[in-house]
This record gives C-alpha cells, sequence and structure tokens, in this order.
C-alpha cells in the first residue's frame, strides 16, 4: 500500500500482506518523482537490506570515521554515532563528495528521524527570505586532522592532495601548521533539482554538524533571521520517520534532508549511502580519492 507519508511529497510503503518482500518495481520511479520512501512493516533483515540498498545505491561510498560497518555486510556502515540530536541536513553538503542517495535501515529501533523535502521548503519560505536565499552562494568551513585527511584521500603529502583537488569546482583548502586540513567549499543555497524545480538541502542550519562553519562566500556571516526562518520552516514542514525493526528509508539526498531526535544508546541504525548511477568515475573497490561529484566532492573511501 503507498500512502503521503506526513503531507507528502514523500510516501510510505506498506506490505500488501504479511512476509510480503520488499518492492523493487517501480521504487525508481517513485524515488525519481516523490524523492523519499518510507517502507515500512517489512521486517527486512541485514541480508534484505544490504541487497536491496545496492539496487539503488550503485556506487557505495564507505566512510573510514565515525562509523562502524556491519560485521557482514560491510556496506551497512552504522548512521552517526551517538545519542545527541541532529538538526536538518543533506549528508556531505558541506564537502564536494555529496552523495545522492541514502538507504537507511533501522536493526534495533530508538527515537524517530524527520525529513523534509527542500523543495517544499523553498516554497514555503517567505518571499523575502527566499530572495535573499536565491544566488547566494553558502561558504563551508571544515577542519580536518591529518588521520582523517590522509584516510580518506589516500595520499598524505601536500603535492597529490593538491593534485586531486585541482579541479573540483569551489573547493579550496588551506593546510594548518600541525598537518590538519582547513578546507572550504561553496554550494548554492537554493539549487535546480531536475524533478523538484528549485531546492534548499544543505547543512546550512546549525546543529547538524559539529566543527562546521557556514557563512556568505565573502566570510560574511548569515542573518539569524534567516537561518531561523529555514530552521522554522523545516521544522513546520517535517515529516516523523518512526521505526520499527527492519523498516527501510531511501532518500535523495540532493532534495530531502534529515534530522534526528536525541537516541537512546541501544539504538542501531545503519545506512548505504552513495551514488545512483555507477557513472564513469566510479573508482575501483577500496581505491581512495577526492571524488569530483555534481561540481562538489569529498574527502572519502569510495567504491
Ligand atoms: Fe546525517
Amino acid at each position: 500500500m503507498v500512502k503521503p507519508l506526513g503531507n507528502g511529497p514523500a510516501l510510505r510503503l506498506t506490505p500488501a500482506h504479511p512476509g510480503a518482500a520488499l518492492p523493487v518495481d517501480g521504487v525508481e520511479e517513485l524515488l525519481d518523482r516523490h524523492g523519499a520512501l518510507f517502507l515500512q512493516g517489512y521486517g527486512a533483515g541485514a541480508d534484505a537490506a544490504a541487497a536491496w540498498a545496492r539496487r539503488f545505491v550503485r556506487r557505495a561510498l564507505r566512510t573510514p570515521f565515525e562509523r562502524v560497518s556491519h560485521a557482514i555486510h560491510r556496506d551497512l556502515q552504522t548512521a552517526t554515532k551517538g545519542t545527541i540530536a541532529q538538526d536538518f541536513h543533506a549528508e556531505f553538503s558541506h564537502l564536494p563528495h555529496c552523495v545522492t542517495r541514502m538507504v537507511f535501515w533501522c536493526d534495533v529501533p530508538g527515537n524517530p528521524n524527520h525529513i523534509v523535502d527542500g523543495a517544499r521548503l523553498v516554497e514555503a519560505l517567505s518571499a523575502d527570505v527566499r530572495r535573499t536565499l536565491s544566488g547566494t552562494l553558502l561558504r563551508f568551513t571544515a577542519l580536518h586532522t591529518a588521520a582523517m585527511w590522509h584516510a580518506f584521500t589516500g595520499v598524505s603529502d601536500r603535492e597529490s592532495l593538491e593534485t586531486l583537488a585541482r579541479d573540483i569546482p569551489g573547493y579550496s583548502f588551506t593546510f594548518l601548521p600541525e598537518g590538519g586540513l582547513l578546507t572550504h567549499y561553496l554550494v548554492p543555497a537554493i539549487h535546480p533539482h531536475p524533478v523538484a524545480g528549485p531546492v534548499l538541502c544543505n547543512n546550512m542550519i546549525p546543529g547538524a554538524y559539529s566543527g562546521l562553519w557556514v557563512t556568505h562566500a565573502d566570510g560574511r556571516p548569515l542573518a539569524d533571521d534567516v537561518i531561523r526562518a529555514v530552521r522554522d520552516t523545516a521544522h513546520a514542514l517535517a515529516a516523523p520517520i518512526r521505526w520499527q525493526a527492519g523498516d527501510i528509508l531511501v532518500l535523495d539526498n540532493t532534495r530531502v534532508m534529515h534530522a534526528r531526535d536525541a537516541q537512546p544508546a541501544h539504538r542501531r541504525l545503519y545506512l548505504v549511502q552513495g551514488w545512483h548511477e555507477a557513472g564513469g568515475d566510479a573508482l575501483p573497490a577500496g581505491s581512495n580519492a577526492l571524488n569530483g561529484n555534481h561540481g562538489t566532492s569529498s574527502v572519502v573511501v569510495v567504491r
């Protein structure tokens, strides 16, 4: 059965009969049109979830930091660890390897996640805020320790990193005295989506990532009332994801933002994230690289 999730456009899919297999036919089209699908009540185990996810994430990304891979299905990695709440964000939109798809699978339920459609969000903003953000480039500034960027990129010297990053639009970095990296990345506050139209789907709302600064391209701070308007509107439009074990959420990370409530320590939420198309620039399994994607990319292990 297919119904709107909250006020849509995301959908909630439930099995036609007990024990029904996860749907496959038509899923790609529904996802393209609606941005997010919550598959509830299928009771998927790790095998089924991992296989299903790889149908729709054809190039998966595993991050070597802050996530733990499932003991058997290595593409399944834990969602961000810890128990703190995170506000709305698009995964990795502050770095040039912004993924296009995320598939979450609930092993042990905790508290809800929430999603919001970035196109609905743009429509619901006041004309003033929309005008302020239209054509605005955001500058995301992030700090990576030496160990982090060495592991993500597979290189450890400055020249190699400069070569990898040279052709990524809007991306720049400076080396810090102790070997760390301060990165800057320019992202449009509102970007076009091929199906949904103008979309706000990025990390501009504080409280999603720690250690991340967002400003105008020239370094000026964003106005508090603009940030507050985006945040309040996102929360007003949000749909909750109330997990049961075996549920799956798949979303278009270029259109739909996600958030989570504070979590109990026993929660186990895994995800497969990556790109919906294998793409000509797919890298061999295990290779490390800065991966240019959508004119945005990142410092990660890609496979
Ligand atoms: Fe996230």
